[in-house]
């Protein structure tokens, strides 16, 4: 969940470095650090809060001589966010200083053992026995330290290290936690994402578990975890450094929101040609998809959400039965999955340690994978047996919206592909889905258009507590809706099944209850009218979200927002685009940090 840097070359390193931290800072934000080398020493500075603080504190870096170096943005997990236990951390001599995404599972034991041999600790974290084993185990050789290190680790890790004893080579390893190489010419980079390393150059290369390397300003190489030198593919970042920055909006999220149309039609346009989907990754025959007996998604939060809303429309139009699992329940539910089972991964970063926990747990057990992964040569997506990458481009912002719409552009083609190949529509029904699908970046535009009255809706009905309600896809979307207001804006919100709320929910309607109605799916649109009456008629205020030209729930609702027409398939897709905007506009009208809530990061790497 931390973010990490570093940097050879011959330019100033602390700039640099502080500058990959700020591009990283979705990852982790409660505290940060640099570490550069000037002089036969190792310079530390390192603050709790933002990297504001520490830009503020060496004058963005100017008051850091050296050209080697790294440095860390954090989301602790061992140790409250303080100064001293912000990385980078330094072992007793001197020696070295190490920066650390991840989390050491035996760091207590290592801990103990490190004392005994008289290492002083200075922080409470689980990274400070890695610096304490390096200067143990180093003996004049660093990559045979760094080797003898990483095999006394546990957990998940990747690692960036400098030392005195190398002036120009920094070392990195890597175990289940994102690492990549970037390579300039006269300077090279690592990071744990490829935002922090598209202004510097597009040449990167992916680290492998267990792999190690070192970079020098003119050099990197790659060893396996036996020590053999490997020749690594250098793989080219297709986006531009402008896809990393705010580009005018004031937060990320806002910027994110408004580039739904275009990362919708990155996902879908690339696999449909003359109107037939193919999917550009991989193939699956009709004889594959009869061999399945049960899809099962799974994945956390909005993703999950993303795969309760693709659980209708796979069921709907496939008619093979699909559970919607949660992966931090999946993993420890010794979960009915064999070899007739098919699975579907989807995250958007490709790193959470559930999800990837839940991955492997049904890959144990025979099933066949499909991850649906945004970030590409992410652990997911190397795991999966076949990949579909969402396009959507990178996502600063903490609060997922655009990656959460490309899953569900990516499910949606899923769906109508197998549903194709298992003869379940006819021509003229696979032609309508295609040509709808071809739309739906056009009507996601006009769902952001159309939709110029939510600021001031949201000053209205930002009050303390939200209910959403809705059913089948429309309540999927409810609790993507709610997830987000509680995320961004702190507001409690709940999300219901509309037909759930008679058994018990209701006892907590009344005037001071705005309820949120989702009532999209117009074959149900009746029933959630019911519950909009019975919600009015114990006193709360209703919200309703409608296709344009439902005149019904105009005498019902107190406010309407509408989205355009759709097949009631895809309405999830438009129908969350008002909700993300109404969740953004409540946190701005709360003064909240919006695109790094408290307590969040991107990207969960732990349990
Ligand atoms: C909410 C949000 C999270 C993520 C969840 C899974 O806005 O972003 O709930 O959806 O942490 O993350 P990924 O998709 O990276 O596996």
């Amino acid at each position: 969940m931390c973010g990490i840097v570093g940097f050879t070359g011959s330019r100033k390193a602390a700039p640099i470095l502080l500058k990959g931290l700020t591009r990283l800072e979705y990852r982790g934000y409660d505290s940060a650090g640099i570490a550069v080398l000037h002089d036969g020493a190792i310079e530390v500075d390192k603050v709790s809060g933002r990297i504001a603080k520490l830009s503020e504190k060496t004058k963005d870096g100017s008051l850091v001589p050296g050209v080697i170096g790294i440095g860390h943005t954090r989301w602790a997990t061992h140790g409250a966010p303080t100064d001293i236990n912000a990385h980078p951390h330094l072992s007793n001599d001197g020696k070295f200083a190490v920066v650390h995404n991840g989390i050491i599972e035996n760091y207590l034991a290592l801990r103990e053992e490190l004392i005994a041999d008289g290492y002083v600790f200075q922080s409470e974290t689980d990274t400070e026995t890695i610096v304490h084993l390096l200067e143990m185990y180093y003996t004049g050789d660093i990559k045979s330290a760094v080797m003898k290190t990483a095999s006394r680790l546990e957990g998940s890790y990747a690692l960036g290290i400098v030392s005195t004893d190398a002036p120009e080579t920094l070392f990195v390893v890597r175990e289940s936690s994102p690492l990549i190489l970037g390579i300039g010419v006269g300077e090279n980079y690592f990071a744990s994402d490829v935002t922090a390393l598209v202004a510097h150059t597009k040449n990167v290369i992916y680290m492998e578990d267990g792999e190690i390397a070192e970079l020098s300003p003119n050099a990197i190489s790659v060893y396996d975890c036996t020590g053999q030198k490997i020749t690594k593919p250098v793989s080219r970042v297709t986006w531009n450094v402008e896809a990393a920055e705010k580009g005018g909006y004031d937060h990320f999220m806002l910027k994110e929101i408004m580039e739904q149309p275009a990362a919708v039609k990155a996902a879908l346009a690339p696999r449909i040609h003359e109107g037939q989907i193919r999917l550009d990754d991989f193939e699956l025959t009709a004889e594959d998809l009869k061999d399945v007996r049960k899809i099962i998604i799974t994945a956390c939060g909005s993703a999950y959400y993303a795969g309760c809303s693709g659980r209708y429309v796979i069921e709907r139009l496939c008619r093979i039965p699909v559970e919607v699992e949660l992966a931090s329940e999946l993993r420890y539910a010794d979960p009915m999955v064999d070899e007739h089972t098919l699975v579907l991964v989807i995250s958007q970063s490709g790193e959470t340690a559930d999800t990837i926990a839940a991955l492997k747990e049904c890959r144990s057990r025979g099933a066949k994978i499909i991850g649906i992964v945004n970030v590409v040569g992410s652990t997911i997506a190397k795991l999966a047996d076949y990949t579909l990458y969402t396009w959507a481009g990178p996502e600063i912002a903490v609060a997922t919206t655009k990656g959460f719409t490309t899953q569900l552009a990516v499910l949606y083609l899923f769906a109508v592909y197998a549903a194709e190949k298992l003869g379940r529509l006819s021509p003229e029904k696979y032609d309508s889905l295609i040509r709808q699908l071809m739309n739906l970046p056009k009507r996601i535009q006009e769902a952001i258009d159309m939709n110029y009255q939510i600021p001031s809706v949201a000053s209205r009905y930002a009050s303390q507590s939200l209910f959403f309600i809705g059913r089948n896809t429309d309540y999927a979307i409810a609790l993507e809706g709610a997830l987000k207001m509680k995320e961004i804006s702190y507001l409690h919100a709940e999300s219901y099944a509309a037909g759930e709320l008679k058994h018990g929910t209701i006892a907590l309607i009344d005037e001071n209850q705005p309820v949120i109605a989702v009532c999209c799916n117009e074959v149900l649109a009746d029933k959630t009218l019911s519950n909009i009456v019975e919600v009015k008629a114990r006193g709360a205020k209703v919200l309703a979200l409608a296709f344009r030209g439902n005149t019904k729930i105009v005498s019902q609702a107190d406010d309407v927002i509408f989205i355009p027409r759709v097949d009631a398939v895809f309405s999830a897709i438009l129908a969350v685009v008002p909700l993300q905007l109404l969740a953004y506009y409540a946190a701005k009208e709360k003064g909240c940090d919006i695109d790094k809530p408290k307590n969040l990061a991107k990207s969960v790497t732990v349990e």
